[in-house]
């Protein structure tokens, strides 16, 4: 029988509700809230809380939203150790690296890759991530890619089919080819499992007209596009968001005066990924930048065998907050409401009525914490849907 349940003694509560508090966090200090029926059902001082069936003492600790993961390629085999060894020893990162990882997921059976999701939404889910968007782009082939978003589809809600990651090997140098075949085979049967249509834009993936193809077709099957953009180098992936309205353009390194005026004048959320560019040796993006022209930015771990092998969202705050220039409040709001954001959910993200009550403790007495106290393992409790999963 559902039952209404307290939760109390929070030192600080991140709600992210503009109405509490515009232009920052909705920070409420010693507050409670009601979790009914797995919502967020009343927010306030805890002097001020109603009765409810159950109450639950937090002891002082802090409250936030969970955070939103709107980046991850969890539809994978194999490990790249030793591509990520090399580079720390001075090899450069080069898209062709995703082949490997190819190779091994096309021989892949549904449960293996089943299992493989679950085993990084899980560790995603400890560190206090309650919303995963899963990508495919490890099969670029039709049957692979229709394989992997229809398993992911069955472990989350946001599935988005990277159609055009990397040309496989039998299509090296037939790169237009490739696009047309998964125009005319792959995105009009993946359709059926994905809510998201993905490019990789980039030197040595896609061009822009490859990518513009794909996007195209992905909206004419009723996807919504994201695109990785300006990621390895400077190019038109942003503008190309933009073009397309797309929900997100992700890595967003390499960003000419062009791109952030398009941006900041767009719906499309600018995505950082710190823990790529940590992994690849490469440039962070210029966050502040950013956000001082106004633009919405999110932050994501990225998890990937190839750039990114975190599930750590707390990880990727403490860069955020040291490299990429953003403060503490501004890293918590992007890796929660701003992942909400870029998904365009407004039912996550923030802890405020009507919301779904996901949201975690810290063993600390705010959310600064977790980028002050980097690699501590805070997360001391994760609800999703008002039901306490670690
Ligand atoms: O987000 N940018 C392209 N895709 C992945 C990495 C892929 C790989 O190297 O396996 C990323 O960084
Ligand atoms: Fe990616």
């Amino acid at each position: 029988m559902a039952s209404s349940q307290l939760f109390t003694n929070i030192k600080t509560l991140v709600t992210n509700d503009p109405a509490v508090d515009n232009g920052s966090l909705g920070i409420i200090e010693d507050a409670a809230f009601i979790v009914d029926e797995g919502k967020i059902a009343w927010v306030g001082s805890a002097g001020q809380a109603p009765d409810a069936d159950q109450q639950f003492d937090v002891d002082g600790r802090a409250v936030l939203p969970g955070f939103v993961e709107s980046h991850s390629h969890l539809v994978f085999q194999g490990d790249r150790s030793v591509e990520f060894a090399a580079r720390m020893e001075g090899k450069k990162y080069e898209a062709g690296g995703i082949r490997t990882t190819i190779e091994k997921t096309r021989s892949a059976t549904d449960q293996q890759l089943k299992t493989n999701i679950q085993r990084y939404m899980n560790e995603y889910l400890r560190q206090g991530t309650t919303t995963v968007e899963v990508k495919s782009g490890y099969g670029q082939s039709a049957a692979s890619e229709v394989q992997g978003v229809k398993v992911a589809a069955t472990c989350t809600d946001e599935v988005t089919l990277l159609a055009a990651h990397v040309a496989p090997e039998e299509y090296a140098g037939r790169q237009d080819e490739y696009v047309q075949m998964a125009i005319d085979e792959m995105i009009p049967l993946a359709a059926n499992y994905a809510k998201w249509i993905d490019v990789f834009c980039e030197k040595g993936a896609f061009t822009e007209e490859q990518s513009r193809a794909i996007l195209t077709a992905g909206v004419q099957h009723g996807l919504v596009p994201r695109v990785h953009g300006n990621q390895l180098t400077y190019g038109s992936g942003v503008l190309l968001a933009v073009e397309f309205d797309a929900a997100s353009v992700d890595h967003v390194v390499y960003l000419s005066d062009a791109d952030v005026d398009a941006l900041a004048n767009s719906n499309t959320v600018a995505t950082v990924l710190p823990g790529a560019d940590f992994s690849t040796r490469n440039d962070y993006p210029n966050a502040r930048r950013l956000l001082d022209a106004g633009v919405t930015v999110a932050l994501g771990a990225d998890c990937n065998p190839g750039t990114s092998f975190t599930t750590s969202i707390p990880f990727c705050i403490a860069i955020a907050v040291r490299d990429l220039k953003m403060s503490p409040n501004e890293a918590v709001w992007a890796a929660t409401a701003g992942g909400a954001q870029a998904l365009r959910r407004d039912d996550i993200g923030r802890i405020s009525p009507g919301a779904r009550a996901n949201f975690m403790a810290l063993d600390a007495p705010n959310h600064l914490h977790l980028a002050y106290r980097p690699g501590v393992p805070l997360v001391s409790g994760v609800w999703k849907d008002g039901t306490l999963t670690h």
